[in-house]
């Protein structure tokens, strides 16, 4: 729905007041709009599944585009081209790289190579459940681990609790729903120690909000040949989530059995897009320069509420409401505002996603108007 219909709406009426009756006008210019390609306003307006509110980019749909002709064909020689430029922008061999259909097809397989046979998966509580939620299928148990009091990975627990019975340790570093980052060496450290004992998954998805200069990737310790694997994704700062894109690195001998996993695999369109994605830092920048602008005018808003919160490494920010979630959800989306879902135990925790400016605004003025 375009901006005009969704102001001859009920719900942008709403938002209308909220804004005090001013236009939410575009802060872009139209050459960025035409550049980044923000998406409409919706009715409600969705800041619940950490999605980018651009892209993609003028550029990448150039590409896309172009690569639409080549449709008839399988696409194994799109699927070369990117393992190869992966393989430069992450400084590893190619045999390091696994192609997923998005990461989450890269944390099922890894859930299915591993803990097919029953076993244990060391997990935060709460944390990003794809791989958790595929391997209780599968017969494995998960053992939860409470994040601690600054709601970061509680990883000396995580490293006692690990037994002949783990096949794997999760980590999700920066943490959805957090938004938390451990402390580099405590990282560096726990990765490097319990990688001897077992299999430890580094899910970096949000690794390029990452503020911190020089803030290490786990790719570091795949390179030094431990085992770890990595999981990334085109779906956040590129702005590809529907396009469904993403890798694992590790060694050869744990890609290999991970690679025979893969089912769904991606296709020429989302590879093309993400080809064109790595290398359009105009569009990168952008997207990290208005999360950080977004970030920090919800930060106001919710400084003014006297509300705590997470200062983010992510698109995301979890704040503490002091309402159960559930009802905060619908008071939200009763005034066309779709936040996060529950996280338990942080039932009184909200999970809000970076929009456009515009977006963020909507959001801020619903959260005044819902807390008073
Ligand atoms: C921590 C984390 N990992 C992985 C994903 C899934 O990403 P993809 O779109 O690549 O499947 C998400 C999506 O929200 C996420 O938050």
């Amino acid at each position: 729905m375009n901006r005009r219909a969704w102001i001859k709406r009920g719900g942008a009426a709403g938002a209308l007041a909220l804004l005090g009756g001013q236009s939410i006008a575009s802060t872009l210019t139209s050459s960025e709009i035409l550049k980044f390609n923000p998406r409409p306003l919706a009715d409600p307006i969705q800041l619940n599944f950490n999605e980018n509110p651009f892209g993609p980019s003028a550029k990448v749909r150039a590409a896309m585009t172009k690569a639409f002709d080549d449709g008839c064909r399988y696409p194994d020689s799109y699927s070369r081209q990117i393992v190869d430029m992966i393989a430069q922008k992450e400084g590893v061999p190619k045999d390091h790289i696994v192609m997923a259909g998005g990461s989450t097809e890269g944390l099922k397989v890894t859930g299915l190579t591993y803990a097919n046979n029953g076993g244990e998966i060391i997990a935060a509580r709460p944390t990003f459940l794809a791989m958790m939620a595929y391997a209780q299928q599968w017969g494995a148990t998960v053992n939860w681990v409470d994040l601690d009091d600054k709601l970061t990975h509680d990883v000396d627990e995580m490293e006692k609790r690990i037994s002949s019975k783990t096949k794997l340790v999760f980590l999700c570093n920066p943490n959805n729903p957090t938004s938390t980052l451990l402390e580099k060496n405590k990282l560096m450290d726990f990765c490097t120690s319990a990688s001897k004992k077992t299999i430890v998954f580094s899910d970096e998805a949000y690794y390029d909000f990452i503020e911190e200069k020089n803030y290490p990737s786990m790719i570091s310790l795949v390179k030094q040949g431990e085992n770890v694997i990595v999981s990334r994704t085109f779906s956040k700062v590129y702005g590809l989530a529907g396009l469904r894109i993403g890798y694992l690195i590790a060694k050869p001998e744990i890609a290999n059995k991970l690679r025979q996993n893969i089912v769904a695999d991606t296709n020429i369109l989302a590879i093309s897009a993400a080809m064109t994605a790595v290398k359009d830092d105009e569009f990168y920048n952008f997207s990290l320069s208005k999360v950080r602008e977004g970030k920090e005018l919800m930060y106001a808003t919710m400084d003014e509420l006297n509300l705590d919160y997470i200062r983010s490494s992510t698109n995301f920010i979890f704040f503490k409401t002091g309402r159960d979630i559930t009802t905060f959800n619908k008071q939200m989306l009763d005034n066309g505002v779709r936040v996060g879902r529950p996280f338990p135990p942080y039932t009184d925790w909200c999970r809000i996603s970076m929009g456009t400016i515009e977006e963020v605004k909507i959001f801020n003025q619903t959260l005044k108007k819902v807390m008073s």
